[in-house]
């Protein structure tokens, strides 16, 4: 079982998309997939059309993080059940603003441990998906402890640019100072726009900055991602040549996950 991290110190570059995307080629290639909602706005469990129930979610379980008290929250995504797949096909552990009280920049060292051990003993998934507020808070960071993989998503701006080294230099300063590891990190580039002088510029210096780590291939700026969100599909079932291009791009992002894992 693998798990990955979706993460940002920067607000609104993708991550909860760059998390459906992702969950959605797991969903067309048969990958059994549980997505973790830790952000406390629940944007990926809205997308995979989940409604989370009084109680059930990520937040109660991350408080009382005992053996099998993740497993007790997690349901089918709506993907799913429309398709008329067995449970453990793409689940969700949903998100809710009961986990902001984790949403801090202050926390003990055990709180690191919470979403490991609220893991321990989910099984029957290949791929964990995790996605993470935009803060460098607990959340954040029981993400990053209980990780195989830290996916940072980033855009080909300024801001961007810099909320990525922020980004980098944040996973590589909790490695050094925590027993925890998070073996590897890469860089997703999101909303690229090949036609922007701009885009290109940025593009460049993210491949100087993060070379090898840039994760192949960059995803393009596409309303149509924002359509097939609203409606709570996956990018792999929308029509339409775009959302066929978004979807091999997600499916070639996911093969390079599995082919690292194994
Ligand atoms: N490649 C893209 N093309 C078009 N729209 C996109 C693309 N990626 C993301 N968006 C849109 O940008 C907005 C922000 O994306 P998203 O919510 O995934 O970012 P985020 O990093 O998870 O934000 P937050 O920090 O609030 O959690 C959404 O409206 C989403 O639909
Ligand atoms: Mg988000």
């Amino acid at each position: 079982m693998q798990i990955v991290s979706v993460s940002s110190l920067k607000g609104g570059v993708g991550k909860s998309s760059v998390t459906l995307g992702i969950a959605s080629a797991a969903l067309r290639a048969g990958v059994p997939t549980l997505v973790v909602d830790l952000d406390p706005h629940a944007d990926a469990t809205t997308g995979l059309g989940v409604q989370p129930a009084r109680g059930h979610d990520v937040g109660g379980a991350l408080r009382r993080p005992r053996r099998g008290a993740l497993e007790r929250v997690v349901v089918a995504s709506a993907w799913a059940v429309r398709e008329g797949l067995d449970a453990k096909a793409l689940d969700v552990a949903p998100g809710s603003a009961r986990s902001s009280y984790l949403d801090r920049s202050e926390y003990r060292d055990k709180d690191l441990g919470r979403l490991e051990r609220a893991l321990a003993g989910v099984s029957g998934y290949d791929l964990v998906l995790v996605d993470c507020p935009p803060t460098l808070s607990a959340l954040t960071r029981t993400a990053w402890a209980a990780s195989d993989k830290v996916l940072c998503v980033a855009e080909p701006s300024l801001f961007s640019v810099a909320g990525t080294k922020r980004t980098m230099t944040a996973i590589a300063q909790f490695e050094q100072s925590r027993s925890w590891a998070v073996p590897s990190a890469g860089v997703v580039v999101n909303k690229v726009r090949h036609a922007s002088v701009e885009h290109r510029h940025r593009l460049q210096e993210l491949g100087e900055l993060f070379g090898p780590l840039l994760v192949s291939p960059v995803l393009p700026d596409l309303p149509v991602w924002q359509q097939a969100q609203g409606a709570a599909w996956p990018i792999h079932r929308w029509p339409g040549a775009e959302a066929k291009d978004l979807s091999g791009r997600f499916t070639a992002i996911l093969q390079g996950l599995l082919e690292r894992a194994a």
